[in-house]
């Protein structure tokens, strides 16, 4: 019996050069056609039955619109508040995502973040680079006894107090699902949010991105933090306020932050798309507050990077095909517009 054939589209942007492993891991049934660059509304396969995105790509509901054969969407991602989710419920086209695939990779990022911001491996590394070998001006902290204040234990945020742990510090930690066993295994107490922000040394963000988190890192918030925080954010951009976050740098307030996301990166990555794009003021206004957030000297800041290791990528990929296989034979796994 023949297969029935089915068309994808995919965009790699993140990972434009594992195309040829995908190619040897899709059902053969699956016609891929693979773009490069970023989904807009200009490089839309209009046959489309399957469509594959990294979280840069936004399926807005004028993408559904357009894709009228639209059966499944992938996201190479556990994240996909990218995907217009309510279009696709009334369209009813399941959004598979990838659930766990880095967990260990985006918690030994975040600790290497921790480490280099505390010990000012970036600056000790531009001064190098300038030709000053000494060490004047780059005394760091130990983490050793610091309190670690940590903004959501799922997957991410468990490996990282895992991770963390051997370091001998001791954390505070705010989840609306508190995992009881983290405080039996761990130096760690499950505290109210604002309890966590006015005792952390370093407060790290895994939560998701949702209206209820959304700007959880604000003005109010760091007014009530440490003097000399450090804030790390390997989750996503807007769970803090940018603007806040620049003031209270500025202000010295916070001591340092290390951010893999930031708000609006989309027009940080192809700055030439905001000529073509209808961003409005707001957007405009946040992404020049995110450029002064990258050249401040007390922040670390890395392109959406923490997922970023071959392992990861393999995995993200292997999942993927096998949402797409099973989708295919009529076994839907992984649809986040059911949960
Ligand atoms: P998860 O779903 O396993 O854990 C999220 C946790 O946040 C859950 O325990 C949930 O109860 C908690 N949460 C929900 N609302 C909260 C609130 N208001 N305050 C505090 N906690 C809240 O997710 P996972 O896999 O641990 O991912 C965490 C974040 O990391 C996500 O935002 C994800 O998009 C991001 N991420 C970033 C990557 C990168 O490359 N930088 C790569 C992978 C994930």
């Amino acid at each position: 019996m023949t297969k029935k054939q089915y068309n994808s589209t995919f965009y790699m942007t993140l990972a434009p050069d594992m195309e040829d492993y995908l190619l040897e891991q899709i059902p053969d049934n699956c016609n891929p056609k693979i773009y490069t660059e970023l989904l807009t509304e200009d490089n839309l396969e209009k046959d489309t039955e399957i469509l594959g995105v990294f979280t840069d790509s936004k399926v807005s509901s004028k993408v559904f619109e357009k894709l009228p054969n639209l059966k499944q969407i992938v996201t190479l991602a556990t994240g996909f508040d990218n995907v217009d989710l309510n279009e696709a419920k009334k369209r009813n086209v399941p959004v598979c995502n990838v659930p766990t695939y880095g967990d260990d990779t985006v918690a030994e990022y975040t600790v290497g973040l921790i480490i280099s911001l505390i010990r000012n491996i970036k600056k000790s590394i531009d001064k190098v680079s300038e030709g000053k070998f000494n060490c004047h001006g780059l005394r760091g902290l130990d983490l050793k006894d610091k309190k670690i204040g940590i903004i959501g234990t799922g997957h991410i945020g468990e490996k990282v107090i895992k991770k963390l742990s051997s370091f001998e510090v001791d954390f505070l930690a705010f989840d609306p699902y508190p995992k009881d066993k983290l405080e039996q295994k761990y130096s760690l107490k499950y505290v109210k949010k604002d309890k966590l922000l006015q005792n952390s040394d370093i407060v790290t963000l895994h939560a998701p991105l949702l209206e209820s988190t959304h700007h959880t890192i604000d003005k109010k918030a760091i007014k009530n933090m440490k003097e000399g925080v450090f804030i790390i954010n390997t989750a996503r951009g807007g769970l803090i306020d940018s603007k806040a976050l620049l003031d209270g740098l500025q202000q010295e307030k916070i001591a340092g932050a290390a951010l893999d996301v930031l708000e609006e990166e989309n027009i940080l990555s192809e700055p030439e798309t905001i000529c073509n794009t209808n961003y409005n003021k707001n957007k405009l206004e946040t992404s020049i507050v995110s450029k002064i957030l990258i050249d401040h000297p007390n922040t670390i800041v890395t392109p959406h990077n923490a997922f970023n290791s071959i392992g990861a990528i393999k995995r993200i990929i292997n999942t993927t095909c096998d949402n797409i296989k099973n989708f295919t034979q009529g076994n839907i796994q992984n649809d986040v517009t059911q949960k």
